[in-house]
């Protein structure tokens, strides 16, 4: 029998406790959440005609021609010129990020920048099938006036077909000179309809997991593997020129496939992560570079008399997220669009940081925001979350300091993960809080194709996530990692929700955090059997907490064995009487997945009963995780 005591509650869980981490990983931003189609949009990768191919694909010697500006300060260096005679029909071919998905009857948002240098070309546009037939055109008629300088011109085309893997065919014709940049194609049934916006289905996906917070832009991308490629957030916002793309950190670590034109174009940057959170409810949580590079390579660190600079960086933010449109950067954000202050309330420093190095420049970073900033949590990097010499460093010199907030991660076995959901019964109650910032089993190593999301996975995070509500009074925020991972461009598995071009799938990992999430509650009850906390107990992992607005009780379990379990909820409160039950079950084989083409094969089922409360009886099948939604007055 399990025994819940409703009159004393143990401890609040936060509204933020369930959240999201958010790293352009596996094509995560660009070619995945952000909605371009057109890859290297700008001809600014390191090789300028990446994704690009000129039609025919042997043009004449000068027709194209990249011209690249040497002024190391230059946002978009380079740029395209087409030169044509009278006779020449010449284009350029973009092949997106692995091909482009068109579908019949929506529109597409065509933009080009460019320069008349000496008028006369015309441009033709292409929406071009798999079977390189045209299923969509459009002519754009140039503004011919040289003295204009750079210029940006629009027009919808409309595909008559679908193509799974189609691509851009922009072409040049009559005689003339053209210089041109920003080449984008855009679908409009981005989320919210937002022009330039993200990709419909997969902020949707996010939406349906009501996170209480968002952390961006990551992960080791904060840090990148030199400072040169760090993530610099005020190279994010403003207009799309000005957003110096960068090498990402996933270019050259990648496992299994080979990337190294992986790009952060940064169409999706701070303004839009901060809008993000504002459409998903969800806490902005930033993370910004200490002045460290990655530290699983030899790292890079800024010297401590040239740190205030980054420092700088983080005052900004928070005077671009939350100060009043009178403040330099306040006014920056309205005049971006969004006048409104974002309520930002937590900052990281640095992302997977240690030792004394970084301490050191966390000591800096500390002092400076809390004397402008008191009311800011800093979130505090651990690097692993092991118990090895760094870790146990980095614990004590935290809590020394009395830290906000400790970001603890953990990539471990499904059975690290059921042994460990009593990790945090133990820490300092009236210590830093913890953000469990990055978590997921592995049921290979990190990379593999092996390494999947299978239920027992799934299972094993369920068993360690009834640890951390358990244990809400120190845990007040936690985050599954990877979030999105493309399938045919991922570097790191497993992630939570893989999509490809067209459509997208949920884990069964997705449904665990989802499941968490909607049954959040607001405190955390007792739940016993025979006296004992139910912690792997009869190898059920389970805990229950109240929903004081709604006054149910909700029950977790989690029973990741191979035979059913019997178990009669007695709440010895409650008179008798009936409670309505609403009882959600997510169960299947412990291997079983979902895939692109069965999106469906593990997903929660629903069913709604009115019971007595002397006799609440469940039974909790193999390898499930249940949520008992018990209405008690
Ligand atoms: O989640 C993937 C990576 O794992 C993150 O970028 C990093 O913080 C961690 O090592």
């Amino acid at each position: 029998v399990y025994k819940i005591d409703i009159k004393n509650t143990r401890a609040n869980i936060q509204p933020t406790m369930w959240g999201l981490f958010f790293e352009d990983i596996n094509r995560g931003a660009d070619g995945g959440l952000y909605a371009e189609l057109i890859k290297n949009r700008s001809f600014d990768f390191p090789k300028p005609m990446t994704a690009w191919e000129t039609w025919p694909k042997n043009v004449r010697d000068g027709i194209f021609l990249i011209t690249k500006d040497m002024d190391p300060n230059a946002k978009d260096p380079k740029f395209m010129t087409v030169s044509t005679s009278e006779k020449d029909t010449v284009g350029l071919v973009n092949s997106g990020f692995d091909g482009i998905y068109f579908k019949k009857g929506l529109n597409y948002t065509f933009t080009l920048q460019y320069q008349q240098v000496q008028p006369g070309i015309h441009v033709r546009v292409f929406l071009i099938n798999t079977n390189n037939r045209p299923i969509g055109n459009a002519s754009m008629e140039l503004n011919a006036a040289t003295s204009k300088g750079w210029q940006e011109q629009q027009i919808t085309i409309t595909p008559n077909d679908s193509a799974i893997v189609g691509k851009l065919l922009v072409i040049f014709e009559g005689e003339g000179k053209l210089a041109v940049d920003r080449i984008s194609l855009m679908p409009t049934d981005t989320w919210r309809d937002r022009p330039g916006g993200l990709r419909h289905d997969l902020v949707q996906k996010l939406y349906d997991l009501h996170p209480g917070f968002l952390r961006f832009p990551g992960g080791c991308i904060v840090e990148g593997n030199q400072l040169v490629h760090r993530y610099q957030w005020k190279n994010t916002i403003g207009p799309l020129n000005d957003r110096l793309l960068v090498q990402s950190i996933w270019a050259d670590d990648v496992p299994n496939r080979q990337t190294p034109d992986y790009m952060e174009s940064f169409g999706l940057g701070f303004l839009e992560y901060f809008q993000l959170c504002e459409d998903l409810g969800a806490s902005p949580m930033p993370i910004i570079n200490c002045g460290m590079s990655c530290q699983f390579d030899a790292a890079e660190v800024v010297p401590l008399s040239q740190l205030e600079p980054f420092i700088q960086d983080a005052l900004d933010l928070i005077e671009f997220a939350n100060g009043d449109v009178t403040t330099t950067w306040g006014a920056k954000r309205a005049a971006y669009g969004h006048p409104d202050p974002f309520k930002m309330k937590i900052l990281g420093v640095g992302n997977e940081n240690w030792g004394p190095q970084y301490v050191e420049r966390l000591d800096l970073f500390t002092k400076a925001i809390k004397e402008k900033y008191p009311y800011i949590n800093i979130v505090n990097a651990t690097g692993y979350s092991r118990n090895i010499p760094v870790f146990t460093y980095m614990d004590s010199v935290l809590r020394k300091r009395n830290v906000d907030i400790i970001d603890e991660h953990f990539y471990d076995t499904p059975d690290w993960f059921m042994r460990n959901s009593t990790r945090y019964d133990s820490y300092d109650r009236k210590g830093p809080k913890i953000f469990v910032g990055e978590y997921a089993a592995q049921t290979d190593r990190i990379g593999s194709q092996k390494n999947v999301n299978n239920l027992m996975a799934a299972l094993s995070e369920a068993c360690f996530m009834t640890g951390l509500e358990r244990n809400a009074d120190v845990v007040s925020m936690a985050a599954y990692a990877p979030l999105f991972a493309h399938v045919d461009g991922w570097q790191w598995t497993p992630n939570l929700i893989w999509f490809d071009n067209i459509t997208s799938y949920n884990t069964p990992s997705y449904y665990v955090q989802q499941l968490f999430s909607l049954n959040k509650g607001t405190h955390v009850l007792s739940l016993t059997e025979g006296g004992r906390t139910i912690n792997a107990l009869d190898s059920i992992w389970a805990n229950a907490v109240i929903d004081t607005s709604t006054n149910e009780v909700i029950i977790k379990v989690v029973n990741p064995s191979t035979s059913a379990k019997r178990k009669k909820i007695s709440i010895p409160s409650i008179k008798d009487q009936s409670v309505k039950s609403i009882v959600t079950v997510l169960a299947g084989h412990p291997d079983d997945m979902n895939k692109i083409e069965k999106p469906d094969i593990i997903k929660p089922e629903t069913k709604q009963e009115t019971l007595k409360s002397n006799n609440m009886v469940f039974d909790f099948p193999p390898y499930s995780l249940t949520v008992v939604r018990l209405q008690t007055a």
